[in-house]
């Protein structure tokens, strides 16, 4: 009995050992300070054959990414793949890594992994796939997560989840902006932890949204810019409050705009993006801004709201874009075609099958829709009952995503629930949709849908070729400004005082 005993007391005793080494092992091995945390891949100029990376980590290291196609990665790992080195910046009590990865084979998918060569210390396995150039994609668009606690984002990230699991095929996500609110290394921790999956799944384009770049917002200058890597549009703002660009997908073109400069706007930027969409012979020609300038939100009768949409208008008609998608408002609304801030009214509606499924399409139509796809956060907006004209004429399709439960905790909103959108594009064929999730039962809804058959090619836009460089344009510059500034005063007065009063009674 006596040897049983002392047996068993040492078989305890080793057992304890043996876990508590796995302890200290697996807790070392997760905390070393040199794990890559916020990991990200972002579309980098030529879609079909450049990516951009960011992640971040507590101690400073080398930068490197091993990149290898998905069927070398079946049959060997990483032991084939190509390696490219980065840079590494200190940022907020963090080092800041990024590596452009360039030379890659389009309409592949890839498998990478992120993190120190020296130390042979690397992320977990992400994937991406590049443009293959036909004109048959999909991708997702979400807006404003905005959340300042890691169970928001959490929430949100349900969200993004269901966008990926409806839309399996899709290549890429828009974020339209606000992915944080106070841009705290929490916030971005949080928002890196939620949407890791999403992140180091699909490529992201990131919008640059108020509360990552605005110097008006709590001075929260340089986020975006540092915890994205983008090749930014000539004469943007040396990374201060966001940054513009643009890439072609596809047949599509994707014009990504800076809403922190928007009031004024820099004349650097206006000529950038005139130049950036009239250059393109794009069949598909896509505005992504944060700042909505069709909203039934709160924001809609702003001075920074009114002076972007004075400028943003104008480009759209002139530029012949066909849909601008933006957030900020955290309500959802979509607009007929609109053109000269009015809708055409002579645009004609087909309804027929398109991959099984009976759709109503605008055919060839004038004008751009503007849609607002609400967040795919918890902090949502009612809708504004007095926006200011002519919103509501432009409007087709608008209310809340936010919960509205009765007294028996039953909800009576239809439409409550994170938002994302979804976009086909399939040749002549726009097909959009928008879907909301219930927070409690992560059931998808479709809410709504919108398409366009394009058969007609635009007719030729001259090519701008404006200066965008700031330095050369300072005189254009100056009085752009002012210019802008006197234009927004009589804006201001003959906009919102007529609704102003009209409030009143
Ligand atoms: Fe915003």
């Amino acid at each position: 009995m006596k040897m049983t005993a002392k047996r068993t007391l040492a078989v305890l005793i080793a057992v304890i050992m043996l876990f508590s080494c796995i302890g200290i092992s697996g807790s070392a091995e997760g905390d070393t300070g040199f794990d890559a945390i916020r990991i990200n891949c972002t579309m980098y100029g030529d879609s079909q054959t450049q990516r951009g990376f960011t992640w971040f980590t507590e101690k400073k290291c080398d930068t490197a990414i091993q990149i290898v196609p998905v069927s070398d990665y079946k049959a060997s790992g990483f032991d084939n793949a190509i390696q490219f080195d980065g840079t590494v910046s200190e940022w907020e009590d963090y080092f800041c890594h990024k590596v452009v990865a360039t030379g890659l084979e389009k309409g592949t998918e890839y498998r990478y992994r992120v993190g120190s060569a020296d130390r042979d210390i690397w992320s977990k396995v992400g994937k991406f796939v590049t443009d293959d150039g036909d004109d048959s994609f999909s991708f997702i668009a979400i807006a404003d997560v905005q959340a300042s606690s890691l169970e928001n984002f959490q929430q949100a990230a349900l969200v993004m989840d269901a966008a990926m699991k409806k839309d399996k095929d899709a290549e890429f996500v828009i974020n339209l902006g606000d992915f944080v609110n106070d841009c705290t290394n929490d916030e971005w921790n949080w928002y890196g932890q939620a949407f890791e999956k999403a992140n180091t799944n699909l490529t992201l384009v990131p919008v640059a949204g108020n509360h990552e770049g605005n110097i008006t917002n709590k001075l929260n200058v340089g986020w975006f810019d540092t915890v994205f890597n983008l090749l930014p549009g000539e004469g943007t703002t040396n990374g201060i409050n966001g940054t513009y660009y643009s890439y072609d997908y596809g047949n599509a073109h994707f014009t990504v705009l800076n809403s922190n400069d928007m009031y004024p706007m820099t004349e650097a930027q206006r000529n950038w993006i005139y130049n950036d969409i009239t250059s393109s012979d794009a069949q598909w020609k896509v505005l992504l801004l944060h700042r909505a300038a069709y909203s039934a939100g709160k924001n809609i009768n702003k001075p920074d709201t009114l002076a972007m949409r004075e400028t943003i208008i104008e480009i759209v008609d002139e530029t012949g874009v066909d849909m601008v998608l933006s957030g900020h408002d955290h309500m959802y609304m979509r607009t007929w075609q609109v053109a000269g801030d009015a809708v055409c009214e002579d645009t004609v509606y087909v309804t027929e099958k398109h991959n099984g499924v009976d759709t109503t399409f605008a055919v060839n139509p004038d004008g751009a829709v503007y849609i607002l796809p609400s967040t795919a956060g918890t902090k949502r907006y009612g809708v504004n009952e007095n926006p200011i004209d002519p919103i509501m004429d432009c409007a087709d399709v608008y209310f809340t995503t936010r919960s509205e439960k009765n007294e028996n905790g039953v909800e009576t909103n239809p439409n409550a629930g994170g938002c994302f959108a979804n976009v086909e594009v399939d040749g002549d064929y726009l097909v959009y949709r928008a879907y909301v999730v219930n927070d409690d039962t992560q059931k998808v809804t479709m809410v709504d849908e919108y398409a366009i058959k394009k058969t007609v090619k635009d007719g030729d836009i001259e090519d701008a070729k404006l200066p965008t460089d700031f330095i050369g344009s300072l005189d254009g510059t100056v009085a752009n400004f002012f210019t802008e500034i006197f234009g927004l005063i009589f804006t201001y007065i003959g906009k919102l005082l007529p609704q102003i009063i009209g409030g009143l009674f």
